[in-house]
């Protein structure tokens, strides 16, 4: 089996710790563990004896997990490293070579990179900026046929940070029951809103829903490599025999400290504290913007910690991402490697100063133009 390039990852892992600004991540600064557990749990987490626990994630971890949706039971959860392992366990489990996927582009083309190397036929579907990065409902509705299974969303949406409307919401919802497919729901942005309202999840809409979601991004965690599936229980049985096979288990130490940072009041600190910090950064990315002689301009986000940026100069996202970060040793990512040419993702994440630094740098670079 040959796999096709992750382009955004190795793009990431090659020079991510090389550049002295990386603005290419996704999530808000990372927490230190100091910052988010007691003196007594953290004396308590040197003297925890790291088992193999249990390979679905402990029954605490699961049951803080069953909390962040409605209806769903310890049976419908499995702790995975990563959501991108969960992501990884839908593929394998759900979709057979031939079979059709409906994509969302632009996006985190994980699920788009691994289901083309497994022989599923990919039909991208593109959100559309002119009605504010949504799906046209009708062109979705065109797109199926009777070897559609599955309909992949990411929402909210890496690159564009858009929200879902709910009127599409319930559309796809509709079309994925007509057609009797999966829809699979990668909401590892859920918690970064910028306005602080939790988006609303798809978990439970249809009866063939996959959540996937996980601690990298609004809870500023990704070093723990925590992530989730939440499913119909059948789904989670399927899922978690192949994970036998992928990782076992997460880490024991990742699922102590994650049963404590879903307790309610924790979760909410830490989703505070990053709609704070994300709101802070976002004013200072769009004042910077204003100076950049119109070369650049923003589609602005309504989650995450990531700004999709236009690029108005005769230049390919890859291009121009090369550029500055060879020239001024920034690391951004293209719009080519999300699916959508014509555009930067900046990750507006890091410290402010830090950002700000960056951003100076892109400046010089934009003006060497
Ligand atoms: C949409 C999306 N899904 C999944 C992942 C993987 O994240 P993790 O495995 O750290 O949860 C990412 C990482 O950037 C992402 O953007």
């Amino acid at each position: 089996m040959k796999f096709e390039e992750f382009e955004l990852e190795r793009n990431q892992s090659l020079f991510e710790n090389e550049v002295d600004y990386n603005l290419s991540e996704s999530g808000v600064h990372p927490l230190p563990l100091k910052d988010i557990l007691t003196q007594d749990e953290q004396e308590e987490l040197l003297r925890t004896e790291l088992f193999y626990g249990y390979t679905t994630g402990t029954p605490e971890l699961r049951k803080q997990i069953t909390g962040l949706y409605d209806g769903v039971e310890v049976d419908n959860v499995l702790a995975t490293s990563g959501s991108a392992e969960a992501n990884f366990l839908a593929v394998m489990t759900l979709l057979e070579p031939g079979d059709e996927l409906i994509y969302m582009v632009p996006n985190y083309l994980q699920i788009r990179g691994l289901a083309r190397s497994f022989g599923i036929t990919v039909k991208d579907l593109p959100l559309r900026e002119e009605l504010s990065w949504q799906w046209d409902l009708d062109e979705l509705k065109s797109m199926i046929t009777n070897k559609t299974k599955m309909i992949a969303i990411c929402n909210p949406d890496n690159p564009t940070g858009a929200l879902m409307s709910a009127d599409v919401m319930a559309g796809v919802v509709a079309i994925a029951r007509e057609a009797d497919c999966w829809i699979l729901s990668d909401e590892v942005y859920r918690g970064a809103e910028l306005n602080g309202v939790e988006s609303p999840s798809f978990c439970g809409l249809h009866e063939k829903t996959i959540v996937n979601a996980g601690l990298s991004k609004a809870y500023r965690l990704p070093g723990l490599r925590l992530g989730w599936t939440v499913g119909p229980a059948d789904y989670i049985k399927t899922a978690w025999a192949f994970h036998d096979y992928t990782t076992i288990s997460i880490a024991y130490h990742s699922d102590w400290v994650a049963s404590k940072v879903l307790a309610p009041e924790r979760r909410k600190k830490i989703l505070d504290s990053t709609r704070v910090h994300l709101n802070h950064n976002l004013g200072t990315l769009v004042d910077w913007m204003e100076n950049c002689d119109g070369k650049l301009s923003l589609s602005p986000p309504q989650a995450g910690a990531i700004a999709f940026v236009h690029i108005n100069l005769d230049m390919l996202s890859q291009d121009l991402t090369y550029h500055i970060r060879d020239n001024y040793s920034v690391l951004l990512t293209a719009g080519k490697w999300f699916g959508l040419e014509g555009f930067l993702r900046f990750g507006y994440g890091p410290p402010n100063e830090y950002l700000i630094g960056g951003l100076d740098r892109i400046s010089q670079s934009i003006k060497s133009l």
